[in-house]
């Protein structure tokens, strides 16, 4: 089914409102669920709001939250989400994160106490599109092998980057860093395919080709990815005083609870370092240098991070998005969620 940004936006608006969210709230929600299914990351779109329906009519998504941004120092800050909608409460955070930035050339936020807030590179645009430099890290549910263990420890703990070029150009990296998403596997055992043996393990940590057996996924790039998640777990988790690594909250299980999940949002004034009008030149200068790469053989061209999310983007913005038919058909119908995501198991078969 194919539907334009405004009616997706609305549809998913009045599901979350219905679910007892506030408007404002469900239309904050819609907003980075559209941006994820126009850059074409299905699995942060709208594929989610029929879980974040259920955790909200539960109680695990706060639907009145009293949030609290406190400022700790001149660039520093935190924000407690109270367990509302993590995407809102990340937003609001970016803004503040922005706002000291452009006066003391960095600002970083730390977002405590949050649900889920899906695709990050909603937030380090919102940077970017200002001329500033956006990261931000957030942890998730325990799913991945630390390298070498045979059982899960580090959430598939997302790493999002976006820098400003000139005019319109913007360089946007944000990723998993797991090798696949726990959806994948999914996708695999609804089509009774095999998985490549790099993606997860077992339930003895051995590398596993069988969707059904697998009990945690594996990290990118061995012991290398695994640094990368302790780092996300540590400046999302430790540094702001929550639940760390194999105690930080399952996304399914317990949906009457809040997910005291943090976020961590860096932002960086590029005036500070450099000439701005340089840098802007530079990062446009990058993008156009990889794009001229000579391809290795089996590859069409050499994409800058984020270069095809982009020109999905654009193709979506104007020729509507492609969604689910199933996807589709919950969002229009009354159903407001059908209790299907509240298993203690996240590899249940
Ligand atoms: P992915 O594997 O689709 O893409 C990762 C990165 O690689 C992107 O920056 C993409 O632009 C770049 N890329 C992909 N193909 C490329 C190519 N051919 N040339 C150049 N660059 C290319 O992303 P992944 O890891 O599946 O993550 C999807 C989303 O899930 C992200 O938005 C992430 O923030 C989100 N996420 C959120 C979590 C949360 O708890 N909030 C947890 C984990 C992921």
């Amino acid at each position: 089914m194919r539907v334009s940004k405004e009616k997706l936006h609305e549809l998913i608006k009045n599901k979350l409102n219905k679910a007892g969210l506030t408007v404002e709230h469900a239309d904050g929600i819609a907003d980075v669920l559209v941006h994820a299914d126009a850059r074409g990351i299905h699995s942060h779109g709208a594929m989610r709001v029929e879980y974040y329906a259920e955790r909200i009519a539960k109680g695990g998504i706060n639907a009145n939250p009293h949030f609290q941004f406190e400022k700790t120092g001149p660039s520093t800050a935190t924000f407690d989400g109270d367990n509302g909608a993590g995407h809102v409460a990340a937003k609001q955070a970016m803004d503040e994160a922005i706002k000291m930035a452009k006066e003391n050339g960095v600002g970083v936020v730390g977002v405590k106490r949050i649900s889920h807030s899906g695709a990050l590179s909603y937030f380090v645009k919102q940077a970017s599109e200002q001329g500033l430099v956006g990261i931000s890290v957030c942890q998730s549910d325990p799913m991945v092998v630390p390298y070498g263990g045979a059982e899960p420890y580090y959430g598939t703990n997302p790493i999002a980057f976006s820098a400003p070029g000139e005019n319109d150009d913007l360089i946007t990296f944000d990723m998993a860093t797991t090798v696949q998403a726990w959806g994948k596997i999914l996708h695999a055992r609804s089509k009774n395919e095999t998985i490549p043996e790099t993606w997860a393990v077992d339930h003895n940590g051995e590398p596993t080709t069988n969707p059904f057996d697998v009990s945690a996924l594996l990290p990118i790039a061995g012991p290398k990815g695994y640094g990368l998640m302790m780092m996300v777990d540590v400046l999302s988790g430790v540094l702001l005083g929550l639940p760390f690594g194999k105690n930080v909250s399952s996304m399914y299980h317990d949906l009457e609870k809040g997910r005291e999940l943090g976020q961590l949002h860096i932002v960086i004034n590029p005036a500070f370092f450099t000439d701005i009008d340089m840098f802007k030149q530079n990062i446009s200068q990058t993008m156009k240098e990889l794009n001229a790469i000579k391809p290795a053989p089996g590859f069409d061209q050499v994409y800058y991070p984020g270069q095809r999310s982009a020109e999905r983007e654009r193709r979506y913005n104007e020729n509507g998005i492609d969604i689910v038919d199933d996807i589709y058909d919950y969002l229009v119908s009354d159903t407001i969620h059908n209790n299907a995501y509240d298993h203690k198991d996240p590899f249940a078969k």
